[in-house]
């Protein structure tokens, strides 16, 4: 099997570890392309990117990033968008060039018209050297739910009722949370030349497992990665509990 599992002790190990995947990636080419993702797994391997650029082990002053995904219907200056959360743990705290920063735009209401651009963006970039993932409960990667196949490119999702549910903490009202995101699918994310998963808790430990040794199955989008040529999957000790 071409993953390859490193089982870290906590949080922080984790989020160091990951972290210097992603500094290694750019050591060795600065103007490397990055796959990103939001959600809390990452928020530790994010600082450890800040202080390693304050430090100057690295610069983002060559990359180019793209994000996984983004809430249709919401601007990037909505501080429950993506692109905001982005800014706010990374962006705005390294030498990366914004405008070489890309999310899908939530703000485009033309489905079609924003997957398609985002989509030949990252070709016309040279495609993504090394896609950071976090992972669902049930296996999803991005917003790829579990389905009756793998959706191949970057497109429109319903979310479902229970993260819409999950979702309404963040805002005001339930009825301000986003029905629909946009997101790379599992296509685009296997077009990377390498993976790099990060998966932290004992709540991941089951899903963790199931993605690395069941069945590959759109029901369990991550284990689609048991395909992919270069994994790389950080876990910290509760999350790799039943792996081995
Ligand atoms: C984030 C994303 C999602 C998350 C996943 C895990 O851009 O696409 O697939 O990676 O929901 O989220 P956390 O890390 O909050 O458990």
């Amino acid at each position: 099997m071409a993953i390859e599992l490193i089982k870290t002790t906590d949080y922080a190990a984790m989020s160091r570890r990951a972290a210097d995947v992603i500094a290694t990636c750019l050591e060795s080419d600065p103007a490397c392309v990055i796959g990103l993702a939001t959600g809390s797994t990452p928020i530790g391997l994010y600082d450890c990117l800040v202080e390693d650029c304050e430090a100057g082990k690295i610069s983002f002053a060559e990359a180019t990033t793209f994000n996984l995904d983004e809430y249709r219907g919401l601007p990037g200056t909505h501080d429950q968008s993506y692109r905001y959360f982005m800014d706010k743990h990374l962006f705005d705290r390294v030498d990366v060039r914004k405008e070489f920063t890309s999310v899908p735009d939530g703000a485009d209401p033309d489905a079609d018209a924003a997957c398609a651009r985002y989509e030949r963006a990252i070709e016309e970039a040279g495609g993504i050297d090394i896609q950071l993932l976090g992972i669902g409960h049930n296996g999803h990667i991005g917003f790829n739910e579990p389905a009756d196949s793998f959706p191949v490119e970057t497109h429109l999702v319903e979310l479902t009722e229970s993260t819409i549910n999950a979702n309404s903490r963040l805002f005001e009202d339930i009825a301000d949370v986003p029905r629909e995101a946009y997101t790379m699918g599992i296509g685009t994310i296997m077009k990377a030349r390498m993976i790099l998963l990060v998966a932290s808790g004992s709540d991941k430990a089951q899903i963790v497992r199931d993605t690395l040794y069941g069945p590959v199955t759109p029901r369990v989008p991550a284990s689609v990665l048991q395909l992919h040529p270069n994994v790389v999957v950080v876990v910290d000790e509760e999350a790799g509990s039943l792996c081995g």
